[in-house]
This record gives structure tokens, C-alpha cells and sequence, in this order.
């Protein structure tokens, strides 16, 4: 059986090494890093590989530039790793399509980093051509991507093709983490889904069904299931064409052990008003109608907070309220302090908007695995692999 080698398994001694990595981190407008989280994450990676006297040439994406443009530039990326690795000197390669020399004559003491991989449209389409070009750089591959490993691009199933490939730490602790929690996790399993559709958890939430024990759903997506229970929702966001997919999930739910948790009370009130909000139960929002439903009430807290704390293993993915708006954030901070407080549980917590809302260093090595992957996170639990790491497997 085909199977992915980790770097940690192999020997991997003074070659050219071409690292993908996901360093697709936010960046503020004046083109500083507003959170590195994923920087630090694959630094142990590079640490390893550097140690074993290997030249490493990097590469990454940035957000989802249309074309080449300054603000989508790694300078800042590159800038941030040159502070992590203090005996090394952290260089932009601007086009290795026109020019390797920087490449050809890499000293011992250079790390290179390709500039954003997404300014070429080959990468996305997973060009053979392209994938070559790529490959050609270095003897070897080594993806510690997990983050963009459910896309089907170039630097990520294209490259393998052509080279010597392999899994690297992050990726390995990625996989690993996440499938502690999800095959045959101690139970009872409590997973949290928030955030805004429930069109895009759709297939997340019919896994979590098979696994979880209690499903507790809040943000957006809630309202089209209090929708389907046919509550009247005033002004929130609701995906009114997916009522009836939420009804049938609902059903599903029903017939097996999983209890779908929704949220009795709310905070009612307009996205851009920091007024802290209205209270309301479920069934009285219609007095309210003018109004939004932006995050669970306090019953709904203790609710969920009594059920995470019985938990001993915890999936959350997404915010369960408009947290953009401190009115409106209180629900997930719980969420958050409650997953913290339970140390008896497993927890895992990643994708999209979640990392960006959990704000409290402190409580970040509370969490058994903070996931770097947004979609990718959520097409693992539901797949159990990715394209990337199916490419990996030699
Ligand atoms: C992410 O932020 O989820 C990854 O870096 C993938 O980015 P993408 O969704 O733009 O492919």
C-alpha cells in the first residue's frame, strides 16, 4: 500500500529541498503581519531540515492575488522569518521563471522564498509545465502546507509528480491531531460549529453527526435551522434556500445518537451598533423583527458551557456570533473559556474565522491543537485525507 514518508523518517542530508509552506497570514495595511501563527507553526520543519545541512527554497501563497501586486508580496513574510532564524539569512527569489541565479549560487547561510506562488495563473491550474519548472529547482519536496493541501494546485500535487516527496512536521502534527478527534475519539465528543452558511459546513456537519455525541451550533448557520423549526428570525441572515437541507440534517440527527443543541436565547441588534444588544428568547423575537440575531443569549451559554465541560473530546470550528463586533462576541469568548477550562478533553479547534476570533494568548496552550488549516481542517474531518497528502503517498 502506497504510504506518506514524514521527513522525521527519512534521511534527507544536504540537498536542495523545495518546502511548500502556508504562510498566507493576514497583513495589515501598512504591509506589516498582523498575526504569524502559521509562520511560527512550520518553523520546527525548517529547523529540521536546516539542521540536517540541507538549502532550502520555499514557497507559499498570499491571499488570492489576481495578478503580481505589491500588497500581495512575501517581503513581509520574508522579513519575519529573517527575525526566526538567526543564523541564516532569509532571501525574496522575485521570478525563478526568469532568473535561478540566486537559486544556482545559494550559500549554506540562505534560506530563498519564492515570491507568492499565486502570481503565476499556472499554479492554480496545476500546470504540468509549471510543476517541471518547480521541481527542477531542487532534489527534493517536502510539504508542510496543511493549510492549502486541499487544493489542487501546482505546488502542492503537481511538484510530487516529479520528485522525491514528503510529509513535514507541521503536516504530520496536523494529521495526527485531527484524526485523534475524530476516529474513535473518547467520548462524549461535543463539536461546536459556528460561523456565517450552513451551505458551506454542509458535508462538516453530516460528519460530525456520525461522530459527535452533541453538535451545539450557533452564528449565522443557526438561524436557518431555527428557520427549519419555523421560528420567526426578524432581520438575521438566513440562508432561506438551505431551510430545507436544515431540515433534513435535522432528521438525520434525529435518528441516530447525536443531539443537535440550537440556541434558545439571543443577543438581538444591528452589526454596526456597539450597544451591547437585546436579550430576547427564540420564540419572542418577533416583537424585535427590526433586528439581528448576532450571537447566543447567556442561557444558551450555560447551556453549551455545561455541556463542553462534560466533553472529553471537543471539536469547534467558527465563531458563534458576529464577532467583528465586541457586542457581539461574548458568546464565542465562552465558547472559548469553556473549551480552556475543560483540560480533561481533547479539543481541537481550527478553520476560517475561528483563530482570528480567539484572541487570548494565554489560553492558546490550553487547546490540545490549534489547527493552521481554515478548509483544509474541515475537508479532512470529512474526508479523512487531502489532495496534498494523497500526492505525498510513493
Ligand atoms: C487558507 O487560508 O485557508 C489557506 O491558506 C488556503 O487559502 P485559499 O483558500 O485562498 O486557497
Amino acid at each position: 500500500m502506497k504510504k506518506i514518508k514524514f521527513i522525521d523518517q527519512v534521511d534527507i542530508q544536504g540537498k536542495k529541498v523545495l518546502l511548500r509552506v502556508d504562510f498566507n497570514v493576514s497583513i495589515n495595511s501598512d504591509l506589516t503581519i498582523a498575526d504569524d501563527f502559521r509562520i511560527r507553526r512550520s518553523l520546527d520543519t525548517i529547523k529540521y531540515l536546516l539542521k540536517n545541512n540541507n538549502k532550502l527554497i520555499l514557497v507559499s501563497h498570499l491571499n488570492r492575488p489576481k495578478k503580481r501586486s505589491p500588497e500581495h508580496s512575501l517581503k513581509p513574510v520574508v522579513k519575519r522569518l529573517d527575525q526566526y532564524l538567526k543564523d541564516y539569512k532569509v532571501k525574496l527569489v522575485d521570478d525563478f521563471t526568469r532568473d535561478t541565479s540566486q537559486i544556482d549560487n545559494q550559500k549554506n547561510n540562505e534560506v530563498l522564498m519564492l515570491e507568492n506562488i499565486r502570481f503565476y495563473p499556472q499554479e492554480s491550474k496545476d500546470d504540468l509545465k509549471f510543476a517541471k519548472k518547480l521541481a527542477s529547482l531542487a532534489d527534493v519536496f517536502v510539504n508542510d502546507a496543511f493549510g492549502v493541501s486541499h487544493r489542487t494546485n501546482a505546488s502542492i500535487v503537481g511538484v510530487p509528480r516529479f520528485l522525491p516527496s514528503y510529509g513535514g512536521l507541521l503536516l504530520k502534527k496536523e494529521m495526527e491531531m485531527i484524526d485523534k478527534a475524530v476516529k474513535r475519539p473518547k467520548q462524549p465528543v461535543v463539536a461546536i460549529i459556528g460561523g456565517a452558511k450552513i451551505s458551506t459546513k454542509i458535508n462538516l456537519i453530516n460528519k460530525l453527526i456520525d461522530i459527535a455525541n452533541y453538535l451545539l451550533i450557533g452564528g449565522g448557520l443557526a438561524n436557518t435551522f431555527l428557520c427549519a423549526q419555523g421560528y420567526n428570525i426578524g432581520q438575521s441572515f438566513c440562508e432561506y434556500e438551505k431551510v430545507e437541507m436544515a431540515r433534513k440534517i435535522l432528521f438525520h440527527a434525529a435518528k441516530t445518537q447525536t443531539a443537535i443543541i440550537l440556541p434558545e436565547d439571543v443577543v438581538l441588534g444591528k452589526r454596526e451598533v456597539d450597544d451591547g444588544g437585546e436579550i430576547k428568547k427564540i420564540e419572542n423575537i418577533k416583537d424585535l423583527d427590526h433586528l439581528s440575531i448576532l450571537d447566543i443569549g447567556p442561557e444558551t451559554q450555560a447551556k453549551y458551557g455545561s455541556i463542553i465541560t462534560k466533553a472529553k473530546t471537543i471539536i469547534w470550528n467558527g465563531p458563534v456570533g458576529y464577532a467583528e463586533n465586541p457586542s457581539f462576541k461574548r458568546g464565542t469568548d465562552f465558547i472559548y473559556y469553556s473549551i480552556t477550562e475543560n483540560q480533561d478533553a481533547i479539543s481541537v479547534v481550527g478553520g476560517g474565522d475561528t483563530l482570528a476570533t480567539i484572541s487570548k494568548e494565554e489560553y492558546l496552550n490550553k487547546i490540545t491543537h490549534i489547527s493552521t488549516g481554515g478548509g483544509a481542517m474541515l475537508e479532512f474531518i470529512e474526508k479523512g485525507t487531502l489532495p496534498g497528502i494523497e500526492a505525498l503517498k510513493q
